[in-house]
């Protein structure tokens, strides 16, 4: 069975599908219309470009099929204004409403990251979702514990000298650890997934960016991440096997707060060659 499936009668024959192929396997017979070449299945990444890139509809691949890729809508294309704004306007939240978080909501969010890229389309990004505030501020303790554990031996520790302001706080009753975030989300990849780590932060940073479009805002949980990277337990608590390399937590909730202004960056660094 072919994984491409032409309709002749819309087919042009213009070799656009084949040009475009990132991986070069689809040859364009004058008669017959585009076919992967033999042996060429293998090299398939299922990215849907041939697809997506045809003006006429004439081409479905059987794992990417024509009915479950959409037309670009051109009317809701953004202008360069818009798209600036929109990814300067993008904040860690860090204060979150007391409000409990909405599944569906949460699985539109996880939807979008998945159209994030991946490295050869491998698409291995896992989720797990706590929506129980509890067990939220149980793995934040967990980690403030843990942080307690290295104080004990090094009270003003070099490489993390926040460490005790945030065991500090914790005994004050304030979370900086996950910020009493309702929601955490955590996206993992398996050892098969060659750029696993930049898959699961690519799929997050979609997750992020559609968020505020939902009404919710988000904070990458560096803190968090530093604990289950150093300390087994941890990562025990929230269900990741050993054996998963790529992961990386995300707080998320109803912000209780708004930015009116961009905050400035430091300049690029730029060397052109
Ligand atoms: C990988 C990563 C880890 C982070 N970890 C934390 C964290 O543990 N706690 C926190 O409050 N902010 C965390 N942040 C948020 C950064 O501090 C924040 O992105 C930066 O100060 C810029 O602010 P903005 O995101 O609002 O633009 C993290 C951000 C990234 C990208």
């Amino acid at each position: 069975m072919t994984l491409l499936i032409v309709d002749n009668e819309k087919c042009k024959k213009d070799g656009i599908c084949a040009a475009d192929c990132p991986t070069a396997i689809i040859k364009v017979d004058k008669d017959e219309g585009p076919k992967i070449v033999p042996g060429g299945d293998t090299f398939c990444l299922r990215c849907g470009h041939c697809v997506a890139i045809c003006p006429h509809g004439a081409l479905s691949h059987q794992e990417v099929p024509l009915e479950n890729c959409v037309p670009l809508q051109k009317e809701r294309s953004i202008d360069t204004d818009q798209a600036v704004q929109f990814l300067r306007s993008r904040r860690s939240i860090r204060f979150f409403k007391d409000k409990p978080l909405d599944k569906k909501t949460l699985k539109r969010l996880i939807e979008i990251g998945r159209y994030a890229p991946t490295a050869s389309n491998s698409q291995l990004v896992e989720w797990t979702v706590f929506t129980d505030k509890e067990k939220i501020h149980d793995i934040a303790g967990q980690v403030v514990d843990w942080m307690k554990e290295i104080l004990k031996k090094d009270p003003q520790p070099a490489y993390a000298p926040y460490m005790p302001m945030i065991a500090g706080a914790w005994d004050m009753g304030f979370d900086a650890v996950l910020r009493d975030a309702p929601g955490l989300i955590l996206a993992s990849a398996p050892k098969e997934a060659i750029n696993g780590l930049v898959d699961v932060t690519l799929a997050l940073s979609y997750l992020e960016l559609a968020a505020p479009c939902f009404g919710l805002g988000t904070c990458w949980a560096g803190l968090l991440y530093g604990a289950m990277r150093s300390h087994a337990p941890i990562r025990k608590t929230l269900g990741l096997a050993d054996t998963v390399p790529f992961y990386y937590p995300l707080m998320i909730g109803h912000p209780k707060i708004r930015y009116h202004r961009l905050p400035e960056r430091k300049a690029p660094k730029i060397v052109w060659k």
